[in-house]
């Protein structure tokens, strides 16, 4: 079965072909990041407006990159939501106009479904149950794995989600966009013990991360305010550990209380090497089997969606053409 994946949720408008849930035979990004370099963050209006101008060559080039035509495709996927709604419009009206012109199925594949999925793709031999968190620019999950696509949410962060984290203290850093990575490279060269940066904690292991980009803030402020100077570097280095600790702590104890063996990581913050090797370390300690995929699948990329859609196929979950976007969807 190939089934051709679009993806437009955010500023990545991907597409992708995947062969029988786990082959990706292509693989196509066309990222308008760099537009968003000056404003500090996506402006969703430009973001909707560069998936309308790169969609239709992005979709072409996944099929030709395939060594395919469209008449190869058999199903047309696309990520409804959660996402910037105009975005994800770009994608739904481009995935239901192909998969009208070529008359086969369509499905509708959740982003954040998507991004657990990106661990089938890198690791085939990876069945559920599992515990896996999702970590990215707009979530910070943790979900348990009944089953290949059916997930329950077991924690989620009452403010911030950890990648928006990382995005704000690097802009208050002056670092760039986006910060996650440019923060993680800073921070290599810093003390992580060189502040005490505050891990907010809840018996539900839910996240709160606006607390520690504010002790960031008025560490910066207190600085200034004092003419003192101050070791960007350190401060990274704090202020990620104090993030990761939290990531890693609640994600092992609630893989310990749902009384799994494997944990999973996902989204844009699961490539930061610092969080990995905390996991890998905890993970470890527990006798835990930890899977993460590589960093191209696991930012914004067609071929999780194409995985996804895959195994809702299975259980013929298909779309009709009255398919909308949504912002916010329940998991
Ligand atoms: O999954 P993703 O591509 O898009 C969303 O669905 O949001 O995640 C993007 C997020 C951004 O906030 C980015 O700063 C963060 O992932 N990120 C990182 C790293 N690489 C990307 N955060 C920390 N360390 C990294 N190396
Ligand atoms: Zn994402």
């Amino acid at each position: 079965m190939n089934i051709l994946a679009v993806e437009t949720s955010c500023d990545e408008t991907a597409a992708a072909v995947v062969r029988d849930g786990y082959e990706a035979s292509s693989d196509v990004i066309a990222s308008s990041c760099e537009a968003f370099v000056k404003y500090g963050g996506v402006v969703p209006e430009i973001a909707s407006r560069k998936h309308l101008e790169y969609l239709s060559d992005v979709c072409g080039k996944a099929v030709s990159d395939a060594g395919m035509t469209f008449g190869d495709i058999d199903a047309v996927a696309v990520t409804y939501g959660p996402g910037l709604i105009g975005a994800l419009l770009v994608g739904v009206s481009g995935a239901k106009a192909i998969a009208y012109a070529l008359k086969k199925p369509l499905i509708a594949v959740h982003h954040i479904k998507a991004h657990i999925c990106a661990n089938y793709i890198e690791s085939p031999m990876l069945k559920p149950p599992f515990v896996g968190l999702v970590a990215s620019g707009g979530h910070s999950h943790i979900i348990y794995a009944r089953d290949y696509v059916d997930f329950e949410i077991l924690a989620k962060t009452r403010d911030d989600a950890a990648g928006e984290a990382f995005d704000k203290v690097a802009r208050v850093l002056s670092l760039g966009y986006p910060g996650g990575p440019l923060l993680e490279a800073l921070a290599k060269n810093g003390n992580d013990e060189a502040y005490k940066f505050p891990r907010v904690k809840f018996p539900n292991y839910d996240f709160s991360f606006s607390g520690v980009k504010t002790a960031v803030i008025n560490e910066l402020h207190r600085a200034k305010q004092a003419n003192a100077d101050i070791n960007k570097a350190d401060v990274a280095a704090s202020f990620q550990k104090a993030i990761v600790d939290v990531l890693v702590d609640n994600t092992v104890s609630l893989a310990i209380r749902k009384k799994t063996d494997k944990v999973v990581m996902a989204g844009g913050v699961a490539c930061n090497k610092t969080l990995y090797e905390a996991f890998a370390k905890k993970t470890k300690q527990h006798g835990l089997e930890l899977y993460c995929p590589k960093p191209r699948l696991c930012t914004d990329n067609a071929v999780m969606t194409g995985c996804c859609a895959y195994f809702m196929a299975q259980q013929e979950e298909f779309a009709d053409m009255g398919l909308n976007a949504f912002a916010t969807v329940p998991l």
